[in-house]
């Protein structure tokens, strides 16, 4: 048998990809042969990002905000414009503020919900809607957090939000996989990005450490003994974007050196 991704051609949609997981997967994808849609929030970020990714391949922006619902719409129609419809939805999106529970007000949670919950839900309905009408087997992937599983310190609002995006995934499974639609989702543990600093700086702040005494410990608890980076977790992204995974629907995928304890 001979193992390919079959992915020249596909057309593909990567959110929130200016840099980091995002970015590692927009990579793989041109590598791959894909014409790929990138997206972030921020028009020069988005500009840096695709300097770097043309060379790889057929590739373009769009600047949208995922948190607000007209940019969704945007983000799709611009989509079907520029490729003339949708094989594979990677939806990767920014992160809420780090913080304890009791630190979190009506407005992180408002602003969390909006960016971790709905979001994923309405840009799943359009994609599938483009999906259904353009490909005869499309694939949605959501970026999640082993953080579903195991709730982690001082990231509370993610803890709680995320899980919605398990229920998001087996419900499309379902309403999805008999119109040609697989639906997945990765459980990333620490992959090397600006977000980790982020979370590594607030954990340095609370326990007057070293932003490096952090990421170290973080590393003491993954039994590979290391970060991931985006590559690593972009080869499971991969896979469940292209046809390589064409029986698997409904899963959700750990990516995180071992760190998952939890058995089931
Ligand atoms: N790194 C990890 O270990 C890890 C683990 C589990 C889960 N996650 C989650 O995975 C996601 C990506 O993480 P990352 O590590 O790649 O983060 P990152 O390096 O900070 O990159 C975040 C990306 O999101 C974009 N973005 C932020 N807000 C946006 C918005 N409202 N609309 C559109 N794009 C937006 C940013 O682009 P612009 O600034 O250009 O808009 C950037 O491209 C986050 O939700 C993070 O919480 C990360």
């Amino acid at each position: 048998m001979t193992v390919t991704t079959g992915l020249k051609g596909a057309r593909v949609l990567i959110t929130a990809a200016s840099r980091g997981i995002g970015f590692g997967a927009a990579s793989a994808f041109l590598q791959e042969g894909a014409r790929v849609v990138v997206n972030s929030s921020h028009a020069d970020r988005l500009k840096q990002a695709l300097e770097t990714l043309r060379p790889f391949g057929e590739v373009s922006g769009v600047v949208a905000d995922l948190s607000r619902q007209g940019d969704l719409d945007l983000l799709v129609r611009e989509t079907r414009e520029r490729l003339g419809g949708l094989d594979t939805l990677v939806y990767v999106t920014g992160s809420p503020r780090p913080g304890t529970f009791l630190e979190q007000d009506y407005s992180d949670w408002s602003a969390a919900a909006n960016l971790l919950v709905v979001s994923p839900a309405y840009l799943a309905r359009r994609a599938a809607e483009l999906m259904i009408e353009t490909s005869p087997a499309a694939r949605q992937v959501f970026l999640a957090s082993v953080a579903i599983r195991e709730p982690l310190p001082n990231l509370a609002t993610s803890s709680v939000c995320r899980i919605a995006v398990a229920g998001l995934v087996r419900t499309l499974a379902r309403e999805l996989g008999p119109r040609g639609v697989r639906v997945n989702g990765i459980l990333p543990g620490y992959i090397r990005t600006e977000r980790i600093g982020e979370v590594a700086r607030d954990q340095a702040r609370r326990h007057g450490t070293l932003v490096a005494e952090e990421i170290s410990s973080l590393e003491r608890q993954i039994p590979l003994g290391r970060l991931g980076t985006p590559d690593e977790l972009a080869r499971t992204i991969l896979f469940l974007g292209s046809d390589l995974s064409a029986y698997v629907t409904g899963a959700m995928v750990p990516v995180d050196g071992g760190l998952l304890r939890s058995v089931g």
